[in-house]
């Protein structure tokens, strides 16, 4: 067997990059598709929900899928530095591929309103963070608005190369599930995610998507096999920060779960189409139901996920009680991040199923028999 190095090598005749590109990967992709258990069950819903748990990626989110891809375009047509605005998750996996390239990588994030993980993850990696006085969208508005003269290639979803590298998720769903799914699940902030996977989906299909910009005819799509079905693709916002539910932007978003807290989304043109091809909807969750479903995955099925990434699943469960989405339905859900990222949104809630004890042999015994 030879050694995985990520999704440039997997699907590079697949991806719109020159066969000379140098590919600076982390081994990123190839993340597991986990069946559910126990929540099934103990929800009572009759369907098979897997996850994907994109949070297994080298900077655990699904983002090192569209960086590395990314950035190994900049590099290739010559970029020194990358520039992204970012709830959290892009700036960490920006300035982790940046480091790997040797290139500078800024960061533009929201004032107080980043997990602590991802902060760090930027910090560490060497990026330059500036912290604006303003929310992701005002990022977002000030790195088009910089990129315009300053040398630095924009690394945010609005790179084609972003959702080219994001795509791969579905090619890999399809690889393990043998099929696309019934349903796809995903969180929706600036809604570059659920894009890609349509693009992916439609490219196992080969099917063209008027949310695909590129689709030579000399990419190889064999091995998918030649079944036409594509998923529906549901997309899930936070209720305070649900611009596909408005129908329009959102001006002050709010959400427990930072990473979506998105009041304009960038590709929401591309993610309309989305969701009018794949006959899917989009729908909100308060952030306690996000919270609720985050915990539940934890103690019921060992998988922790960030806030939101757990409105997918909380998302589908809730259509599936409701039966939106049929008895009997394969459903993939997105895992985006990893719940690590983000320890406080935990903690906040009390240390529980902490037991101080003294350092002594009875002591410790108790506090076992009592919980047994
Ligand atoms: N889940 C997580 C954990 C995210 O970090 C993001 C986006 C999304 C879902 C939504 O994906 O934007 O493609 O619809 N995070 C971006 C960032 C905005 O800056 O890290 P989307």
């Amino acid at each position: 067997m030879s050694r995985y190095t990520g999704i440039i090598e997997a699907y590079r005749n697949r991806l719109p990059l020159d066969l000379e590109a140098r590919a600076i990967s982390l081994g990123e992709g190839r993340t597991p598709l986990i069946r559910l258990e126990n929540l099934p069950r103990l929800e009572s819903v009759e369907a098979d929900i897997y996850v994907k748990f994109e949070g297994v990626n080298p900077t655990g989110s699904f983002k090192d899928r569209g960086m590395t891809v990314a950035v190994t375009q900049a590099v290739h047509e010559g970029s020194r530095a990358i520039i992204c605005a970012s709830t959290g998750n892009t700036s960490a996996a920006a300035a982790a591929y940046a480091a790997r390239a040797g290139i500078k990588a800024f960061v533009l994030i929201p004032e107080g309103k980043i997990a602590l993980g991802k902060l760090a993850q930027a910090i560490v990696h060497g990026a330059t963070v500036v912290q604006i006085r303003g929310n992701f969208d005002d990022g977002m508005r000030l790195v088009k608005e910089v990129a315009q003269t300053a040398p630095v290639a924009i690394v945010n979803s609005i790179n084609p190369y972003r959702l080219q590298g994001q795509k791969t998720a579905a090619f890999e769903i399809v690889e393990a599930l043998g099929r696309a799914p019934d349903f796809h699940c995903l969180p929706v902030g600036n809604a570059g995610n659920i894009t890609a996977h349509w693009i992916g989906y439609s490219e196992c299909a080969g099917l063209e998507s008027g949310a695909c910009a590129h689709f030579p005819d000399s990419w190889d799509f064999s091995g998918f096999g030649t079944q036409r079905k594509r998923p529906r693709m549901v997309g899930y916002q936070a209720a305070g920060s649900a611009p596909f539910l408005r129908g329009g932007p959102v001006h002050n978003p709010e959400t427990v779960a930072t990473a979506i807290r998105i009041g304009n989304p960038q590709s929401w043109d591309l993610a309309w189409k989305v969701h009018e091809e794949s006959h899917g909807w989009f729908d909100e969750l308060e952030d306690a139901e996000i919270l609720a479903t985050q915990r539940l995955l934890a103690e019921r099925e060992g998988v922790f996920c960030e806030p939101a990434s757990a409105s997918s699943l909380a998302g589908a469960l809730r259509d599936l009680k409701q039966g939106k989405i049929p008895a009997g339905s394969t459903v993939v859900c997105t895992l985006t991040g990893n719940g690590m990222k983000d320890p406080d949104v935990i903690l906040k809630n009390g240390l529980t199923g902490l037991v101080e004890v003294d350092a002594e042999r009875g002591a410790v015994e108790r506090a076992l028999l009592e919980r047994l």
